[in-house]
């Protein structure tokens, strides 16, 4: 028998709805292999802070580090709150604590599932972004001068040190050499204006490469990737790249997998410990009222499988997923033709039935 620790920040809005169904998938997994998990939910987001205070208590970041596999989350982000507070307080603080310098977008577009691209199909839309998620603009160093006055000046500098970009970029090389696909990583940087970030960046990446003789490699600039995103995906297996652009393009990237509803990723410190969660926010019009839809949970649920390296468990769940897709009239909120628990019931009777 295996045994996970997971730890669950279910956190805020629809978020505990959604990381129920994608529980339920996980327990219905663990009646089918030889896996075991511990679920415990750490009861943080904007609830808890505006009781007390608390973002993340003391001590729990040492204790997720040695006594947990991965953290599976919901949604941050509370009405009440001021915008930036649970963000950097949170979800930002697990990132740079945890050191989770990975994050690990998959933008694949499943059959059935609507993409805005005309005539583009799942064996278009099929590739990774690898975004660098401990440094760069996110580090939030910086200042103001003159504050308030009409001479203010505000300052945000990009943090990008050696050790940072090389570990980022050769994740990227050895993601794609296991993904196995077209074998081709295309860095995404800025090198015609922002002369030392994406110098640094271009660098590191032609030096290791030379590593890699078995991969591809391509360049864009962040602003002719956003173009050829949309013209032609099919080109791309794995983009890496820097936080900042990374945040952009991978909200693209949610767009043309199905949006919302379907678009997961990680936050991984590889070997050690990590984060998982759908990319949409808490919804907090739609809580408490079953119209949103769990399988962007469900896929992250799916992340923390393959990232446990449970690769039937994973490919069962996957099969799980496509197979509910079918029967979804939609897959945004409200528009499913089912309720968010009936969507995770789907899922957890076909890996009954299946596998
Ligand atoms: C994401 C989100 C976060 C980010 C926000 C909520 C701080 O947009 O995970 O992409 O900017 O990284
Ligand atoms: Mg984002």
């Amino acid at each position: 028998m295996r045994k996970y620790r997971i730890a669950l920040i279910p956190g805020d809005g629809t978020g505990p709805e959604v990381v129920a169904e994608g529980v339920k998938a996980l327990n219905a997994i663990s009646k089918k292999f030889d896996i075991e998990f511990q679920f415990n939910d750490l009861g943080l987001g904007g609830d808890r802070y505006l009781k007390d205070g608390t973002l993340i208590p003391d001590g729990l970041i040492d204790e997720l580090r040695e006594n947990y596999d991965a953290i599976y989350l919901g949604a941050i982000g509370h009405p009440e709150v001021k915008p930036g507070i649970l963000e950097r307080g949170i979800l930002l603080r697990l990132r740079f604590d945890l050191d989770l310098y990975i994050n690990l977008r998959p933008v694949i577009l499943l059959p059935g599932v609507y993409t805005p691209i005309k005539d583009k199909g799942p064996e278009d839309i099929d590739f990774v972004v690898i975004r660098e998620n401990t440094e760069g603009m996110y580090v939030g160093a910086g200042g103001f001068l003159n504050k308030g006055t009409p001479h203010e000046v505000a300052i945000q500098e990009s943090i990008n040190t050696r050790r940072g970009v090389e570990r980022c970029i050769r994740y990227a090389f050895d993601y794609c050499r296991k993904r196995d696909k077209k074998r081709l990583v295309t860095l995404c940087a800025k090198t015609n204006v922002l002369n030392y970030e994406s110098d640094l960046w271009f660098r590191v990446f032609e030096e290791v490469a030379k590593e890699y003789s078995d991969i591809n490699t391509n360049y864009q600039h962040v602003d002719a990737l956003c173009m050829w995103m949309i013209k032609n995906p099919e080109q791309f297996d794995v983009v890496v790249t820097n936080n900042m652009f990374g945040d952009i393009i991978t909200d693209i990237g949610a767009i043309i997998q199905g949006g919302l509803g379907i678009a997961a990723g990680g936050n991984i410190n590889p070997g050690k410990i990590a984060m998982f969660e759908p990319i949409g926010g808490s919804a907090p019009k739609y809580t408490g009222q079953g119209k949103i839809n769990p399988l962007a949970a469900i896929c992250a649920a799916q992340m923390i499988l393959e990232y446990l390296n449970e690769e039937k468990a994973a490919s069962l769940l996957m099969d799980a997923i496509k197979d509910t897709i079918k029967k979804l009239k939609s897959l945004d909120a409200g528009r499913m033709g089912y309720t968010t628990s009936e969507v995770g019931d789907m899922v957890a009777n076909y890996i009954e039935q299946n596998g």
